[in-house]
């Protein structure tokens, strides 16, 4: 079944007039929602959920107020969506896209593809069974939401070189049954069921200048390249962003890779954005002190390269942050709860949030 397209989110009239009515309202009243800042500069704000923002009222209003684009946490990947072979389960993406036209958002997809956490029912079939139901299934999802996406992670995370594989790549049933070459045959396909939303790259890591860190940027590029070079229609590039102050970090080397991604004509989302304060003081005021410094100093200068279009944080509150999902807060070494987003668990702003909002009204107009 076709999803009708009702409009992927407000557009530029729509946001101009939202601004108008926000800046008449008295200045006791809410700070500009981030939305609104963000769109003052051409900037798009948005962030991810799942249930949650359906079941939780106060998220709902929370996200209704500060966000202009709802992206799909879990219910748009492939081991979510497929428990099993002969199942799709649609019933959280499409409860997600009825949020987002309820309040006038757009809607980003995440992900069609991705080589990681394959429902067990994958397991064992061989190349040919592993093309046909790739292609199935881009056919199936990408088809049933054409035109209703603002854009899709085509193909998430294609790297990750501890896996030993030739160029890097993340291993997984596309990559273990088509090679590199499920990236294009992904945006090729997809390119010709929705022709209308933006077809993106996504890839985590780049921020950090570890040995990950560096040698995820190092291989994205000619990635890019190869892409491009083929004619294959790569709309934009994702850059998740979850910023892990605990390991190196060198901001001359991020912004000399999205110099890179804008001298090759691409726009840059910052799709995944959150602040990681596992390495901060357990006082609360002191981490959340840290976590907007920290925004600050990012933003300020990734936000100055105009091919960045988006801001996108990972969930809004960090009543619901992925950080404190068991099996990742097993692995912290701290015993406080993570409080990587810019409001806290009562929906209530933090410092954060202000130092978005200054960096988005800081930058240049898009
Ligand atoms: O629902 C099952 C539950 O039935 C089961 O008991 C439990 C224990 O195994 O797992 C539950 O599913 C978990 C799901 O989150 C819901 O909590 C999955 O194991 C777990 O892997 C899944 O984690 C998600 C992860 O992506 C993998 O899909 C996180 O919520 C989600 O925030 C995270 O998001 C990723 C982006 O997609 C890509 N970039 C990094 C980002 C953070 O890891």
């Amino acid at each position: 079944m076709h999803v009708p397209r009702k409009g992927s989110g407000p557009d530029r009239r729509q946001v101009l007039a939202g601004l108008g009515a926000l800046s008449a309202m008295p200045a006791r009243a809410q700070p500009l929602p981030l939305w609104a800042a963000a769109a003052s500069r051409g900037l798009v704000f948005g962030a991810s959920s799942s249930w949650e923002v359906i079941r939780d009222p106060d998220y709902a209003a929370l996200h209704a107020r500060e966000s202009r684009l709802m992206v799909t946490d879990k219910a748009m990947k492939f081991d979510f969506l497929r428990p099993r072979a002969d199942v799709y389960d649609f019933a959280e993406a499409d409860a997600l896209l009825a949020f987002a036209r309820e309040h006038g958002m757009a809607f980003r997809g995440h992900t069609l593809i991705w080589n990681y956490a394959p429902p067990p029912w994958l397991a064992g079939k061989s190349s040919a069974e592993i093309e046909r139901i790739f292609d199935d299934h881009l056919e199936t999802v990408a088809g049933r939401y054409a035109g209703a996406m603002e854009s899709w992670d085509v193909v998430n995370e294609p790297f990750w070189p501890d896996h030993g594989a030739p160029g890097g790549f993340r291993r997984g049933p596309w990559f273990d049954a088509m090679g590199e070459g499920y990236i294009e045959r992904a945006f090729r396909r997809v390119a010709t069921i929705d022709r209308s939303a933006t077809l993106v790259l996504n890839e985590a890591f780049c921020e950090q200048n570890d040995r990950l860190g560096i040698a995820v940027r190092a291989r994205m590029l000619p990635l890019i390249d190869r892409l491009l070079d083929r004619g294959v229609k790569l709309d934009a590039i994702g850059l998740q962003a979850h910023l892990k102050p605990g390991l190196p970090f060198e901001i001359d080397a991020f912004l000399r890779f999205l110099d890179e991604i804008a001298a090759r004509g691409l726009p840059i989302y910052l799709s995944e954005f959150d602040i990681d304060d596992e390495s901060f003081p357990r006082e609360s005021a002191k981490r959340d002190a840290l976590v907007a410094e920290w925004g600050a100093r990012f933003l300020g200068p990734v936000l100055a390269n105009r091919a960045v279009r988006a801001i996108i944080t990972w969930h809004l509150s960090d009543k619901y942050t992925w950080y404190r999902e068991p099996q990742v807060a097993r692995r912290r070494q701290r015993d406080f709860a993570a409080r990587p987003l810019p409001f806290d668990d009562r929906m209530a702003a933090k410092p954060l949030r202000s130092a978005m909002a200054e960096a988005f009204r800081a930058a240049p107009a898009r």
